[in-house]
């Protein structure tokens, strides 16, 4: 039986999306407020499940606490306070939207956790808005 852990995490970043090979009017009416020349900041959450058997000498699936300090330092040191499209390479050609946003950081995180596990990252960008790259 497989059993899901969690773990929430928060960083603040600024963006624009713009797509270069488009003019301007065409990319303020795709992007709107999202377009704008000189960026807006976003308050990011971000919600990890990691799926896998119970380890009977732990009674975990993992360990929360390196869990958070994988977050910790590989997805919330890099982005934090950070303006997406200038400060990250990640960013320098590919447009920051919430949902380029959650494939990167899925693909980072994946990198580094066990592939016995499953992996889902949630992106919410604000309250209402929010997307989900993964496979369970
Ligand atoms: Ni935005």
């Amino acid at each position: 039986m497989k059993v899901s852990v969690f773990r929430r995490a928060h960083f603040n970043a600024a963006h624009r999306l713009h797509n270069p090979n488009w003019d301007d009017a065409r990319n303020k009416a795709v992007f709107g407020l999202c377009n704008n020349p000189n960026f807006h900041g976003h308050n990011y959450e971000l919600e990890v499940k990691v799926r896998g058997e119970i380890d009977p000498e732990t009674g975990m699936v993992l360990d929360l606490a390196w869990l958070a300090d994988l977050i910790k330092q590989h997805i919330e040191n890099r982005f934090d306070h950070k303006n997406l499209n200038l400060d990250t390479l990640e960013f320098r050609e590919l447009i920051p939207s919430a949902e380029n946003i959650c494939l990167v950081i899925w693909q980072i995180l994946r990198t580094h956790i066990p592939q016995t596990f499953d992996l889902l990252v949630r992106l919410y960008e604000t309250p209402r808005n929010f997307v989900e790259v993964g496979d369970c």
